[in-house]
């Protein structure tokens, strides 16, 4: 469908940038801070690009004012980040660090005193080791108790000041990169206990949202997720039924459980007939059921293109983790489906599709079958970035991604959906888990590579200077 004429965004519109505390704060040991799953995970030889790790980042935690003051000037209405638990409850439970409790407040203030609303991320995949010895993270129900003690402690401190809050980030990618590809922390490749992981983790998720409800936090609670539509190759239906399959597995697994308490039918007896359905007990599915969002969190980049796969067939395959196009290897689900490339669309240089109608047609669909609010949390485009002589930065194929999504966003907007709001990814540039800094997503420049910190020097992006101007007149010009 085409529209004639596109609404306009809507007047409080919430024109955003995120970021994730390992990613940018650096600071791993200061100030009381316990050490996270993530903190061990990249000393582990071969994890990640040049074994680069997040031990300065692009040290925020100092620095946290000036990066504020960039994006004040920038003009965002909304900053997401996350919090460290392990800055908050260094062992996970137990003693709280006020000093990490005040970084946060500190910067909570700052964003306010800006005019900049802070949407905070509870849990962006750094676990406390300690808790990950105790008892297997999320493998245990402990975790469902420290965790809500852990948001407590965020709830009844920032009530008034947050209004936004995000519970999980990408459930889906912590869960199966850490229990099947092992290039997440804990390295498990089980799936019977990916799936055990997987249950307690929306145990976990609606246990905190109860809490916010309890506690009558005033503001909205809700996950974000990873989602890029499906699509099938061709109309032969056995690559129908394999895009069918894959939407059941990477979507509806997750999604349906966050609105509906349900487990998609087709998914339990699959686990059923292969002996990997997670416990679950009295009480479980009526927590689930009773614990809805008041929005849907998206995180979005790519899409996926699915055709039949034999129970023979493509199983776990390479992801591009060096930024040499064509370096992905086919993967899939046998018997399922499996993913395989798509013609019609360009790549980025880690292989990811570029496909901005992708994300008009996942917010469709999701607030079709969802019936929520939507949040997109994340989008950006991850590319070499080359900082010139005279200290300028021309991104322009950054501020194409973006705009190209903003059209997207915006015909979604007036096909009928409520989108509440756009944070890119990210705001600086930062560390990319399994990439190193290379990956530099960011409207600012940040001076360093893999091994060189130098001075993390900031400097403004063509992008920066675009998004401004998009902001001040509230996307008219897209
Ligand atoms: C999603 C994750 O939430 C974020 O941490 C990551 O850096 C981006 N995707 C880009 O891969």
């Amino acid at each position: 469908m085409y529209h004639v004429e596109r609404k306009p965004f809507p007047k409080d519109f919430l024109w955003g940038s995120a970021s994730a505390a390992y990613q940018i704060e650096g600071a791993w040991d200061k100030d009381g801070k316990g050490p996270s799953i993530w903190d061990n995970f990249v000393r582990i030889e071969g994890k990640t690009f040049k074994g680069t790790n997040g031990d300065v980042a692009v040290d925020h935690y100092h620095r946290f004012k000036e990066d504020v003051a960039l994006m004040a000037e920038q003009g965002l209405k909304t900053y997401r980040f996350s919090v460290a638990w392990t800055r908050i409850l260094p062992n996970g439970r137990g003693e709280v660090n006020e000093k990490g409790l005040m970084f946060y407040e500190n910067l909570i203030d700052e964003l306010i005193a800006h005019k900049i609303e802070p949407m905070v991320t509870l849990y962006h995949w750094d676990l406390p080791q300690a808790l990950q010895n105790a008892y297997g993270g999320f493998e245990s129900r402990e975790i469902i108790e420290d965790f809500t003690n852990y948001a407590t402690i965020l709830f009844k401190r920032f009530a008034g000041k947050v209004k936004y809050w995000v519970t999980l980030n990408e459930q889906n990618i912590f869960i199966i990169h850490g229990y099947k590809l092992q290039n997440h922390p804990p390295n498990v490749n089980n799936a019977k206990r990916m799936f055990q992981a997987n249950h307690i983790a929306n145990l976990v998720n609606a246990s905190v949202i109860t809490k916010f409800r309890e506690l009558n936090i005033p503001g909205l609670i809700g996950p974000s997720f990873a989602y890029g539509p499906n699509y099938s190759i061709d109309s032969n239906p056995k690559n129908v039924l394999a895009a069918e399959n894959a939407e059941d597995f990477g979507a509806h697994f997750w999604m349906d459980v966050y609105r509906f308490g349900e487990y998609p039918i087709m998914v339990w007896q699959w686990l059923k007939d292969n002996n990997l359905t997670p416990e679950v007990l009295d009480g479980d599915m009526d927590l689930l059921k009773h614990a809805i969002p008041d929005f849907m969190g998206l995180n979005y980049y790519r899409t996926t293109v699915n055709a039949d796969n034999p129970l023979d067939g493509v199983g776990l395959g390479k992801i591009n983790t060096t930024g040499v196009k064509g370096s992905t290897v086919e993967s899939g689900e046998p018997g399922l489906y499996k993913h395989v490339s798509n013609p019609y669309t360009d790549k980025t240089n880690w292989d990811w599709d570029i496909d901005p109608t992708g994300l008009r047609i996942a917010l469709r669909r999701i607030a079709s079958r969802y019936r929520l609010p939507i949040l997109i949390t994340e989008n950006g485009l991850g590319e070499y970035d080359k900082l010139n002589d005279d200290c300028t930065i021309d991104d322009s194929y950054r501020i194409e991604y973006i705009r190209q999504h903003l059209v997207a966003i915006n015909d979604a907007i007036s096909d009928g959906v409520n989108v509440l709001g756009y944070c890119t990814w990210s705001f600086t540039d930062l560390l990319s888990w399994l990439n190193g800094y290379q990956k530099r997503y960011g409207f600012v420049y940040i001076d360093r590579d893999e091994l060189d910190e130098k001075e993390l020097k900031r400097y403004k992006k063509a992008s920066f200077y675009w998004y401004q101007q998009i902001i001040k007149e509230n996307g008219k010009q897209i």
